[in-house]
């Protein structure tokens, strides 16, 4: 596992953006894995200009995202369906919408519909590069504490701490949905390349415990040390707490 100081969420966001960048320009069939929240906003902001710029062709790119709400129509304002548009996929002409997958959370069978998912992910994948954030939590994906490391694709329960941190984006914390289907550990561990992004104080207790302590199912992102290919990018803030921390080879 790398730990990467990339100062702020400016560089950080940038560095993440032109990773994905070099990779669908030297693969234009890449699968990339992409995930949603607060700190992939500059990500995409940055990953859509530098796409336009540059001309990419995104006919062939497919895209897997981790997760979706269960209960939300992929038109409803908080959906993750709509932040992936919002935020890049009408940022540019080339993205191919038969190759853009997302969970369907309005789904009648939302079990079956995470089955599916986890299929087409097999088939299609592995993911090139799988982006993450992480929760205070360390959640990655939606997959909270206690999650079986062992877990594919699934409908999951949200943990009150999650749902409070994601009230922010709805009107009333009693519209935040109570379950997700989520990318399980084990289908996050078969993508190639991993960068998980970490910024803001929030998240420096789960970084120094995914640095410091054992791996184990009660915190979800220490899975991320058995996989040959991570980068963990921070800002400042969460590098100065953690620096005398015994860092993990
Ligand atoms: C989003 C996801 C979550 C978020 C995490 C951090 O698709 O799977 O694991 O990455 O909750 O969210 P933010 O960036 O809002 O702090």
């Amino acid at each position: 596992m790398n730990l990467i100081n990339l100062k702020n969420q400016t560089i950080a966001s940038q560095y993440v953006a032109t990773e994905l960048l070099k990779q669908v320009k030297s693969k234009p069939n890449t699968v990339l894995g992409l995930a949603t929240g607060n700190t992939m906003i500059d990500v995409y902001k940055c990953l859509s200009e530098l796409l336009n710029i540059n001309q990419i062709d995104l006919s062939r790119v497919a895209t897997f995202n981790l997760d979706e709400y269960v209960g939300l129509a992929p038109n409803h304002k908080q959906s993750y369906h709509v932040y992936m548009n919002e935020h890049l996929f009408k940022h540019n002409d080339s993205w191919q919408k038969d190759n853009i997958h997302l969970p369907m959370g309005n789904a009648k069978d939302v079990v079956h519909e995470s089955k599916v998912y986890e299929q087409l992910l097999c088939d299609i994948g592995p993911a090139d590069i799988q982006i993450l954030g992480i929760g205070e939590n360390g959640h990655i994906g939606f997959n909270e504490p206690y999650t079986s490391f062992d877990s594919v694709t699934s409908v999951v329960d949200l943990t009150p701490s999650t749902i409070k941190a994601n009230s922010k984006h709805f009107e009333k914390i009693e519209d935040v949905p109570k379950q997700a289907i989520s990318l399980g550990l084990t289908s996050i561990m078969r993508a190639k390349r991993i960068i998980l992004l970490a910024l803001g104080r929030h998240k420096r207790d789960a970084i120094k415990q995914l640095l410091k302590d054992d791996i184990s199912e009660s915190l979800p992102a220490s899975i991320l040390r058995q996989h040959a290919n991570v980068e963990v990018i921070v800002d400042d803030e969460i590098f100065q707490t953690i620096k005398s921390t015994k860092l993990i080879p």
